[in-house]
């Protein structure tokens, strides 16, 4: 039997085997210090031109000077690696002690491009974070929005009395909304949403500057689009599978999914590619992160055509690697990459500091894609 039309459009419309989208950059990444970040920086620098670099070092980043030296550190790691071309885009730690004269020193400083919130405690290296942000930090609050410097939110409250799955929703309501009522011309990125109620915040609340550019964006990490809670109980505990904010219920992985997919301006990739040593994850109290740098592109290609978004890569070409530096003021980077249908496995471990190494996000798994070429 002949197929009908619609049956025959489908029969031949051809499944991508290869593509090349321009290169993209990382909009959230833990690149850690010293040895650690030797083994690591590598792999970013092989997928990605450019990544926001997050300052939950211990001692946090809190100064030009530290972000400036810190980014030193990273490029010299990153010739060592001999990955290529690489440009780490520095982030301040914003403390209740963050004076609106270290912020203006960052904005004119070129090197820093953004200042990270992180709630006390709410994850790793948190404890210097704030605990009011209205109330502790105004003033410098006041200082980024009159020079431009964007506030990386890592946006889930921190009371134990919330449960650990609604805190983000409820961050929306008690610090995001009074965050932007009080100052609407902040430049501020939702970071590593995980939630279907900040897929919608960030989708319905455009608001843009004098020059058109948007004020509210958020990044979605590759574990968010692909997994959802059932995923940290899968025949057992599975630390590597932890990260905060927590995968949540598939309504939300799938309204992130949307998101990602939609071509939005607002939403661009951020991976959260958190290293820990093996040994750190698989213990009584293992520590959150994903380390899912080393495959990144091959995941969020993945999460698009499991979509249904990769008939054509452009609305991947947007997320990744358009809409971030529209977000940041910056020009898309000149070169590309190209992603070739050709499976491959993810390793089981990788080298990292001790002998325990490092277990890379979904260690062990085939992939569908493989970058080919990078320049
Ligand atoms: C991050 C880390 O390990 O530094 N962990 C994580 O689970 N994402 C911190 C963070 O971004 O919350
Ligand atoms: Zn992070």
């Amino acid at each position: 039997m002949q197929p009908t039309t619609k049956q025959h459009s489908q029969t031949v419309k051809a499944q991508l085997t290869e593509f090349s989208i321009r290169r993209p950059d990382d909009w959230h990444l833990h690149l850690r210090d010293g040895a650690a970040l030797d083994h690591v920086v590598g792999a970013t620098a092989k997928q990605f031109h450019r990544a926001i670099v997050m300052p939950n070092l211990k001692p946090p980043v809190t100064t030009t000077d530290m972000a400036v030296a810190y980014r030193d550190r990273i490029l010299t790691a990153v010739k060592k690696s001999n990955a290529g071309s690489f440009e780490p885009l520095m982030v301040l730690y914003l403390t209740g002690a963050t004076t609106p004269a270290e912020i203006e020193k960052a904005a004119k400083s070129g090197v820093v491009k953004a200042v990270k919130l992180y709630p006390a405690g709410a994850t790793t290296n948190s404890e210097a974070g704030v605990s009011d942000l209205l109330g502790q930090c105004s003033d410098a609050l006041e200082a980024m929005q009159k020079h431009d410097l964007p506030l990386l939110v890592h946006g889930e409250v921190t009371d134990s009395d919330v449960d650990v799955f609604d805190r983000e929703a409820v961050f929306i309501d008690r610090v995001m909304k009074p965050l932007r009522a009080r100052f609407p011309g902040l430049r501020v990125v939702f970071e590593h949403i995980t939630t279907k109620q900040a897929a919608e915040f960030v989708r319905d609340e455009v608001t843009r500057d004098s020059s058109g550019r948007l004020l509210l964006g958020a990044t979605l990490t590759p574990q968010h689009l692909l997994y959802n809670r059932n995923s940290l109980f899968n025949g057992g505990l599975q630390p590597h599978w932890y990260c905060l904010p927590i995968l949540k219920r598939e309504e939300h992985r799938v309204a992130l999914l949307e998101a990602a997919v939609s071509g939005l301006p607002q939403f661009f990739l951020g991976t959260d590619s958190a290293p820990h040593a093996k040994h750190l994850k698989e213990m009584a109290c293992g520590c959150a992160g994903c380390y899912s740098a080393p495959y990144a592109m091959e995941m969020y290609a993945e999460a698009f055509e499991l979509a249904g978004a990769l008939d054509t890569p452009e609305k991947l070409e947007l997320f990744a690697s358009l809409n971030g530096p529209a977000f940041y003021g910056l020009a898309p980077n000149e070169g590309r990459i190209t992603l070739r249908r050709q499976s491959q496995t993810i390793p089981a471990n990788l080298p990292f500091l001790t002998d325990s190494g490092i277990v890379p996000f979904r260690a062990g798994e085939e992939l569908a894609w493989s970058m080919v070429d990078s320049d």
